[in-house]
């Protein structure tokens, strides 16, 4: 796993936008992305938006997830977030936008479908996540099966209250939801996990240097060969090892210096 700390938001979505045109353009290695809602990547999204490059429309991307039960129309709905924030700012191929069908008359099979269609696509190139207080990466809240697939999850108190913010009211957030699955999410070939802010640095340390437990989802990650993690100070702030982090980052070798950011956050093992 690569921590790298970096100052600002805006540092942040232009070292992720920097992995990604390099897996779109130079290297041809990223066809598939997968995209989170939120507003961690936010920066990502705009960074990628004023750096635009033609062969981003012909990228696919898999939403993380979607509430169960709010119609596509409604303006928290992920359909109309990833329109809003992902598919017409990065000029994506709207045909080759999937989320997950939280308005199905049968969640079940919307779900099995969904894995499905990501199996079909050829699988996640690489998955841009954040992480939310609870420790929940899509919306696997503790507790989850580590080996999960995309399926019906309760939101947490928590997690509900969290993303009250966007609703009129916290009884407005929806208390189910389609997710894609632990398991599904460490298919993808490629991580790159955002956070910004104090809110974020508890469930940040518990993921990269906690123990490995469906107690903080996100510790799943330990697991995974090839996870960059991006943190500004604040989000960095309750890591026992930033020191470290900040020296490997500093002393990477020559050769993974080369070209941008990309080239070193996607030349080393992990
Ligand atoms: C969103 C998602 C969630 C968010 C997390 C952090 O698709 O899957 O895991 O990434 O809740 O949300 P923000 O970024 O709004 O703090």
């Amino acid at each position: 796993m690569q921590v790298v700390i970096l100052d600002t938001s805006e540092d942040i979505g232009d070292f992720a936008a920097d992995i990604i045109l390099d897996g779109v353009k130079e290297t041809g290695t990223l066809k598939v992305l997968g995209v989170a809602t939120g507003s961690s990547p936010l920066p990502v999204y705009s960074a990628l938006s004023r750096r635009w490059d033609p062969v981003l429309s012909r990228v696919t991307a898999f939403a993380l997830d979607e509430y169960v039960g709010l119609p596509y129309s409604h303006p928290e709905s992920y359909h109309a977030v990833i329109d809003r924030d992902v598919t017409r700012p990065l000029r994506l191929d709207p045909a080759r936008v999937h989320v997950p069908d939280g308005a199905a008359a049968d969640v079940e099979a919307a779900c099995t479908d969904y894995e499905e269609a990501i199996r079909a696509a050829g699988g996640v190139d690489l998955q841009i996540l954040g992480i939310g207080s609870s420790g929940h990466i899509g919306f696997n809240e503790p507790t989850s099966s580590l080996s999960s697939r995309t399926r019906v999850k309760t939101l947490t108190p928590q997690t509900r209250t969290d993303n009250a913010r966007f609703f009129p009211s916290p009884d407005d957030v929806p208390l189910h939801c389609i997710t894609q699955g632990l398991g599904t999410i460490m298919d993808a070939r490629r991580i790159v996990l955002v956070a910004q802010g104090k809110s974020k640095a508890d469930a940040v340390a518990r993921a990269i240097e906690g123990p490995l437990s469906s107690m903080c989802p996100g510790s799943v990650l330990q697991l995974h060969p090839d996870v960059t993690v991006l943190l500004d100070p604040a989000a960095a702030s309750a890591l026992a090892l930033t020191d470290y982090y900040r020296f490997v980052f500093e002393n990477r070798p020559e050769w993974q210096r080369r070209g941008s950011t990309a080239s070193w956050a996607g030349g080393t093992p992990a």
